[in-house]
């Protein structure tokens, strides 16, 4: 499976990233970035250092669009939790939205589109070049609270809230689109041992995820009064290449407010998963060790 994935690297971004770098049914074609969790150009910075820990210089990594980063507390200064790591090669020369549409164009029908961070690059390619639904094999988008309460507000979840306009233009277009919330994603989480487990594993990119989610950790024992956290990334990441398994998941309407609310409005074309029929926590974190 051809993959290019948009993301903000972040914590749980990572773990997404070191997921698909794992499965042996994956290609990944390319990375972008978006400001998020941090901003677009010190994802890619990210992005690139986990990039080279495993390394996997041969994946291009393009910088994308947005505005100011937010979600400081949870990610992190730099968006992985303080951690330095080392620094990659340098960014592709194409932004995040020209390196998406030469990958639709180069392989038309095969590409899967990943969005873990704001919508931003994807709508741009959009604008671009509105045929871009007819290139791509299909998109899964991280985001939204459809029938369970936001992350950033009582209603709105981070990634569409960040850029409400965006994320619309995205569920909307006519592409096969599948939307991966926090009604499902808040279900499938990792506890402090799973961390240890990576740590346990030894090399520098294990090492590595192990040293950034005690912050992730942190940050979400503030709003859920457990050291967990939920694997919002990853299991975008994973629903998409068919390792886990949607139980339910209606094809709906999707409207997104200017508040970031994501509304459920009747039947529609956006597949939208809200539980999933096994554990997924256990899956990723072994295909994870299998790096
Ligand atoms: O709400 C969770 C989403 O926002 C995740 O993608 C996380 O990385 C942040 O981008
Ligand atoms: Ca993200």
């Amino acid at each position: 499976m051809l993959i290019y994935l948009d993301c903000d690297t972040g914590i749980d971004d990572a773990l997404a990233i070191a997921y698909l770098l794992a499965h042996p049914d994956v290609t990944l074609a390319g990375i972008g970035t978006v400001n998020g969790n941090t901003t677009a150009p010190q994802a890619a910075a990210n992005t690139l250092g986990l990039l080279a820990l495993a390394g996997r210089d041969d994946i291009p990594v393009a910088v994308g669009s947005g505005e100011h980063p937010y979600a400081v507390s949870v990610h992190g200064g730099n968006g992985i939790g303080e951690v330095a790591l080392p620094v990659g090669k340098d960014p592709d020369p194409r932004t995040a939205e020209a390196l998406l549409l030469d990958l639709a164009r180069r392989h038309p029908g095969e590409l899967h589109v990943i969005a873990t961070g704001p919508c931003g690059n994807l709508a741009a390619a959009l604008r671009a070049e509105p045929r871009l639904p007819e290139l791509v094999a299909g998109v899964t988008v991280m985001g939204g609270a459809v029938r369970v309460p936001g992350n950033r507000t009582p209603h709105a979840e981070a990634n569409i809230i960040h850029d409400p306009a965006a994320a619309a233009t995205v569920l909307s277009a006519p592409w096969p689109v599948t939307l991966v919330p926090l009604d499902v994603t808040m279900q499938h989480r990792w506890t402090v041992a799973d961390g240890e487990a990576l740590r346990a594993a030894g090399t520098p990119l294990h090492r590595a995820l192990a040293e950034m989610v005690p912050v992730y950790f942190s940050g979400y024992e503030q709003v859920l009064g457990v050291r967990e956290i939920p694997l919002h990334d990853p299991l975008a990441a994973a629903i998409t290449v068919g390792e886990v398994t949607p139980d339910e998941a209606p094809l709906l309407s999707i409207g997104v407010e200017a508040d970031g609310r994501t509304v459920e409005e009747g039947p529609g074309d956006v597949r939208t998963v809200l539980s999933l029929t096994a554990p997924a926590g256990p899956v990723m974190l072994a295909r994870i060790l299998t790096l």
